[in-house]
């Protein structure tokens, strides 16, 4: 599947790795890039939006002292700019976690129990949708469609899908990934199984 096909997200997004923090200004490239996306345009009409998905396309998200300097550049206030920021799903003002989590809510998921999947998801990771756990490791999404559709309900993983899922099911996959995260960081030195297996097709990863 490609990138922001099944989210309708404007930019690629990163899957995996580590969270993109806005590094420091003086050593950060990006921010020079900033600069040269703001210079001439941030006045212009029309191109508040284009400008956030751009600066959230440089930094994966939409860092606060981008923002300000987009509110400095463009004379908007800064309220103004969270307002829009906030107000399409497309934007994020927080950094991806270590895994993305992709929960669908589309049709033929919902009839199939969605609703509850994405309830214990949330209750496992203790976040709503849109949300990064505080430890970094997971980021919830809810998505309209993943495209494997005769596994309902279905949740992705960084690019991998799980399919006819329950909500136990659903528990023990997003505990496996906690559990190979935390022993990447050395915080569990008894952890279990490999979580990921990039690339897997739609028909993998389903209970029998
Ligand atoms: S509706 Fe869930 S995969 Fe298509």
């Amino acid at each position: 599947m490609a990138e922001g096909e099944a989210t309708g997200a404007a930019f690629p997004v990163r899957r995996g790795g580590q969270p993109q923090e806005a590094a420091d200004p003086a050593s950060d490239a990006r921010w020079q890039r900033l600069e040269e996306l703001l210079a001439g345009r941030a006045r212009q009409p029309g191109q508040l939006i284009p400008l956030l998905q751009e600066i959230q396309g440089l930094f994966g998200y939409l860092p606060r002292p981008a923002l300000e300097r987009l509110a400095d550049e463009s004379r908007l206030s800064l309220n103004r700019i969270y307002g829009v920021a906030t107000f399409y799903a497309q934007f994020r003002l927080q950094p991806r976690g270590l895994h993305v989590v992709r929960v669908c809510v589309g049709t033929a998921c919902h009839v199939r129990g969605s609703a509850r999947i994405m309830q214990r998801v949330q209750e496992e990771l203790g976040v709503g949708a849109g949300e990064t756990t505080a430890d970094g490791i997971f980021s919830l999404e809810p998505v309209a469609c993943l495209g494997c559709c005769g596994l309902a309900p279905v949740m992705m993983v960084d690019e991998t899908p799980y399919g006819k899922l329950t909500p136990e099911r659903a528990q023990q996959v997003l505990r496996r990934y906690r559990r190979e995260a935390m022993a990447r960081q050395g915080r569990d030195p008894v952890a279990g199984a490999q979580a990921a297996d990039a690339g897997a097709a739609c028909d993998a990863h389903f209970p029998a």
